[in-house]
């Protein structure tokens, strides 16, 4: 263990006059990173006004990290410092435990220890939930430890407790929405700044924007690990990561993103969770969204999410989808609420998934092939050719009929014309029908690539 001594006051002489009532909240933080550092320097500067409104100060007692020499110059001198995050989560003068090491493997154990040790949890790690949710709520209900983890869903966006109290009365019908910061900053550059795919995601790296492992960002698992949190809460399903259909962004080109402002959208990465007749669709997919569409204009790492509900109709929620503080915000928001909520019997505070344990029930879910969707196609055609010969008949064979079409001869300085279709709903086999055949045809170059356009009705 290591002793900072370094003294500096962690309050404000004025804070420890007021909100003093209930002794501190003691608070051992696992990680000093990107949100663990955030979450203790606002912890710090808004010190009082959190206080006013938890009714008592929220007081990072221990702080565990790699590297000691580099904490002691961050934290203040009465808080102490260890490199054993074994020996943290077993401090018994420790109320609560941030996880902020992200991961699923040691963050997994120190979690389980800490409920096993009677501390209360909150992490904004939204890939330990969605794969081992049902393990750690399981284990905290046993226990009667709470786990908040409203920064793990859309960071600022307090979605988690809008659909577990807010919108208790409803019977959800969708959610659906931007939920990954990284890949909406670089489709973002992609369009306003004609970045390139590479040159954008290196530029959300240097902001802060994107995982350890950026991979998660741009294939979509991370917006899949939090869709899985959002479906939970929306339906009272188990959690189900696995049953998430996941595409990335990689595939999207900067060409692509300039066709379809000129058909009047904009591409974005959508998570939606639906209900439909005949069980629940899951999926995580770069989509065309009219640019009549409040989603269409959410840009940079902002998120945004909507929610369809019997009773409430459409609601949407907005905020920044990623960074330090930002997630901070969230993580303090849930150390206030346990602070709350911790005098509270087990059975009278709000339920981990928004439903009671005993009410989740597993539902039947829809493969995304079995969905009908519009499609844009992007058909690339050899130099001097001038439009798709023969197309009409394949429309027919493949039953699919077209809303509009538009032939770009030569665009920018490419040595070919691109055909650009968009089509009716239809169910994805016409489709894939459809996409062969004109891959078939002579004078087509290459695979035509196809997005889904997302209606949100
Ligand atoms: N990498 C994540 C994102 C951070 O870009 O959305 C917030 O979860």
């Amino acid at each position: 263990m290591y002793q900072n001594h370094i003294a500096k006051p962690f309050n404000h002489p004025s804070a420890l006059a007021s909100a003093t009532i209930q002794p501190p909240l003691r608070v051992g933080l696992l990680g000093l990173g990107t949100v663990g550092g955030g979450t203790y320097r606002v912890l710090r500067r808004n010190a009082q006004l959190i206080a006013d409104r938890a009714g008592r100060h929220i007081k990072i007692c221990m702080v565990a990290v790699r590297d000691l020499e580099r904490a002691a110059v961050l934290v203040d001198g009465d808080v102490v410092l260890t490199d054993d995050p074994f020996q943290l989560v077993q401090n018994p003068n420790l109320d609560v435990i941030v996880e902020s090491i992200g991961g699923t493997t040691i963050a997994r154990e120190l979690v389980m220890l800490s409920i096993a040790a009677g501390k209360h949890v909150v992490t904004a790690n939204k890939a330990l939930l969605a794969l081992h949710g049902t393990e750690i709520f399981s284990a905290a209900c046993a226990n009667g430890m709470m786990v908040a983890y409203e920064g793990a869903v859309a960071v600022t966006i307090p979605i988690i407790k809008a659909l577990r109290e807010g919108l208790t009365a409803n019977r959800v019908n969708w959610v659906a929405g931007i939920i990954n910061g990284t890949t909406n900053f670089v489709l973002s550059e992609m369009d306003s700044n004609g970045l390139d795919f590479d040159t954008a995601l290196k530029e959300a790296q240097r902001k802060g924007y994107a995982e350890q492992a950026p991979t998660f960002d741009v294939d979509g698992i991370d917006a899949a690990h939090k869709l899985a949190l959002l479906a939970s809460n929306a339906f009272g399903i188990p959690l189900q990561f696995d049953c998430v259909h996941v595409e990335g962004i990689r595939a999207v080109e900067q060409r692509d993103v300039e066709f379809a402002k000129r058909l009047g959208f904009s591409i974005k990465l959508l998570g939606v969770a639906q209900r439909t007749a005949r069980g629940i669709s899951l999926r995580v997919h770069p989509a065309l969204i009219a640019s009549s569409n409040l989603l269409a204009h959410v840009e940079g790492s902002m998120n945004a999410v909507m929610v369809h509900g019997d009773a409430a109709g459409l609601t949407m929620y907005y905020g920044a989808g990623a960074g330090a503080e930002q997630t901070a915000s969230a993580v303090i928001a849930d150390l206030v609420d346990v602070s709350r909520f911790m005098g509270l019997a087990p059975q009278n505070r709000v339920p981990y998934l928004a439903f009671q344990e005993s009410a989740m029930a597993s539902q039947p879910m829809v493969a995304l092939a079995d969905i009908c969707f519009s499609y844009y196609l992007r058909v690339d055609l050899c130099r001097g050719t001038h439009g798709l010969d023969g197309l009409a008949p394949l429309l027919e064979v493949a039953d699919v009929q077209l809303v509009q079409s538009e032939l770009l001869e030569n665009p920018g300085t490419s040595e070919y014309a691109t055909l650009l279709l968009l089509t009716a709903s239809g169910p994805q086999q016409n489709i894939d029908a459809l996409v062969t055949s004109i891959e078939q045809q002579a004078g087509v170059l290459g695979p035509v690539k196809r997005m889904r356009i997302e209606c949100l009705d």
